[in-house]
């Protein structure tokens, strides 16, 4: 391993610790959750909030706090806000209605465990619980507004769930017209990479970053988002399950819109490469303390899970 994958991986494993023992105080009766949620509600919330996963959202917050000389610790509840939003989105994205899959970080998902009555509301619990957190946590009050802003613009119609709804009718669309490169990259930016943008813009905001920053930060975030889900694409072909926690090979059989089924994997592969290049050169400006986030770049791209 090279010095800078070496303490990536190093601060990566901290920064996780810390956002898993913060997200599982959220959901205590004392940290976050009241008294009245009913406790298989609690425990279906429980069952996929505290999987595990890469937690890689999270830690782009803390990281791009970092970055702008703050304190990644004030970026703690932003953190666990947009990773609750991110395990909301994969318990819905598991369901029979849209991806039907059986598996997720290393575990049977949520609707196989408890019904999809209640993993439909586990996620509709953690979304709202996610904007909860950050409108009483984050401070000050006007970062607060402004976190919630790009919470809720990432994971929205025009966010996560338009993409998501754009990757569900792709499958059925057969003649897919000559835009559909066009059509492919807006719904993978839609679907994952506006929340991946978020935790770039989030930590800037928190640690009071000035414009040109959180525009350097938005342009990074664009860019490893975007090659994130192309990532994602060639793994579903090339990767193994043991190492994703998850199913490989459904996206051919669902006639998912992907980066390997319209240009094959080594085009896919060269575009994230060029998607990264670009990442790194937007924060280029950062000097040394965008370190951790260029190391970050390339995982996106040389990842196996
Ligand atoms: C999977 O996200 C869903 C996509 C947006 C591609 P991750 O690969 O980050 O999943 P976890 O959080 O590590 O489980
Ligand atoms: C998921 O994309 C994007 C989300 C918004 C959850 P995929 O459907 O490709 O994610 P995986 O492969 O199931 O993790
Ligand atoms: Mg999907
Ligand atoms: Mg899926
Ligand atoms: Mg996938």
């Amino acid at each position: 391993m090279s010095d800078s994958a070496d303490s990536l991986q190093a601060s990566w494993s901290g920064w996780k610790t810390q956002v898993e023992q913060a997200l599982a105080k959220y959901l205590t009766t004392d940290g976050g959750l009241g008294g009245e949620c009913p406790p298989r509600l609690r425990e279906a919330m429980s069952y996929s909030l505290l999987a595990g996963g890469k937690r890689l959202r999270p830690v782009l917050v803390l990281m791009a706090c970092e970055a702008c000389g703050g304190n990644s610790d004030a970026a703690v509840p932003a953190a666990c806000a947009l990773e609750m939003i991110h395990t909301y989105s994969l318990i819905h994205d598991d369901l029979p209605a849209m991806d039907d899959d059986d598996y997720r970080r290393r575990r049977l998902t949520n609707h196989k465990v408890f019904g999809e009555a209640l993993a439909i509301l586990a996620g509709d619990a953690l979304l709202t619980l996610a904007f909860e957190v950050t409108a009483r946590d984050v401070r000050p009050t006007a970062v607060a507004a402004a976190c919630c802003a790009d919470l809720a613009f990432a994971a929205g119609a025009c966010g996560m769930v338009g993409g998501q709804v754009a990757d569900l009718e792709a499958e059925s669309q057969t003649d897919r017209g000559t835009k559909m490169f066009e059509h492919l990259q807006s719904i993978h930016r839609r679907k994952t990479g506006r929340l991946i943008r978020s935790a770039l813009t989030m930590g800037g905001r928190i640690a009071q970053a000035d414009v040109a920053t959180l525009g350097m930060l938005d342009h990074y975030g664009t860019c490893i988002g975007l090659a994130f889900q192309i990532a994602d694409d060639v793994l579903d072909v090339t990767g193994l399950e043991d190492k994703l926690g998850k199913g490989v090979g459904k996206d051919a059989g669902l006639g998912k819109l992907t980066y390997p089924g319209l240009i094959g994997v080594d085009r896919s592969r060269q575009m994230a490469r060029d998607l990264i290049n670009e990442a790194c050169l937007a924060i280029a400006p950062l000097g040394e303390r965008g370190q951790r986030l260029q190391a970050m770049a390339w995982f996106v791209l040389e990842r196996d899970h």
